[in-house]
């Protein structure tokens, strides 16, 4: 597959490798049936992604674990605004070590979406980390072909700070052998190079 095209599982978007086009909108967007607190366009994925959240959802329910769809796809115009609010809460330089520019998110593709907790435990915080579905996910997200896609300590390569939340699909066989070759990033799975910064 291609790490070009944002239409492709293996498609790698980071500071260094934007969206192209900049306002690319999956053609194929539906919104999975899986518990979600996601509203609008957020509750959507693109189609194989939403397949594959029902089936990881489905099982992590099997083993007991509540799983919720915080949020989904986003638009170029949406990350403008998501963007934003995290400059004007917390300047630039901060908000550029968890939150895309826009036209550099994985939200923009379908291939991504964050969950949360049944009860909401830790939303979006470095502790949900420990919160069963965390826990479950990272543990078995694989057999589903998701990656948590910025995991502790790689942010020198992925740009971003520890999101235990952010789930990215790239297929069953990928994400099966990134944990088999003990790999954690798409980076360096693909052989992208690191993207700490924008250039
Ligand atoms: N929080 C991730 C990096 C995003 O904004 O896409
Ligand atoms: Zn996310």
């Amino acid at each position: 597959f291609s790490l070009t095209d944002p239409a492709s599982p293996w498609l790698v978007v980071n500071k260094h490798r934007p969206l192209v086009p900049a306002a690319y909108v999956p053609a194929d967007l539906v919104q999975p049936a899986v518990t979600m607190t996601a509203s609008g366009e957020a509750a959507l994925l693109n189609r194989t992604t939403a397949a594959a959240a029902e089936a990881m959802f489905a099982a992590a329910a099997r083993d007991g674990v509540a799983m919720v769809l915080a949020s989904g796809y986003r638009s170029y115009t949406t990350q403008v605004a998501t963007y934003n609010s995290y400059v004007a809460a917390r300047g630039q330089a901060d908000a550029d070590t968890a939150s895309a520019r826009p036209g550099y998110s994985e939200h923009q593709t379908g291939w991504v979406f964050d969950i949360s907790d049944g009860n909401g435990a830790c939303g979006f915080q470095p502790c949900f980390a420990d919160q069963p579905s965390a826990v479950w996910a990272k543990a078995n997200g694989h057999r589903f072909g998701f990656v948590v896609r910025y995991p502790w300590m790689f942010h020198p390569i992925t740009g971003y700070y520890y999101e235990p939340w952010h789930l990215r699909y790239i297929g069953v066989e990928a994400a099966t052998d990134m944990v088999a070759r003990g790999i954690f990033t798409l980076e360096e799975y693909f052989g992208a190079e690191a993207a700490p910064g924008y250039p």
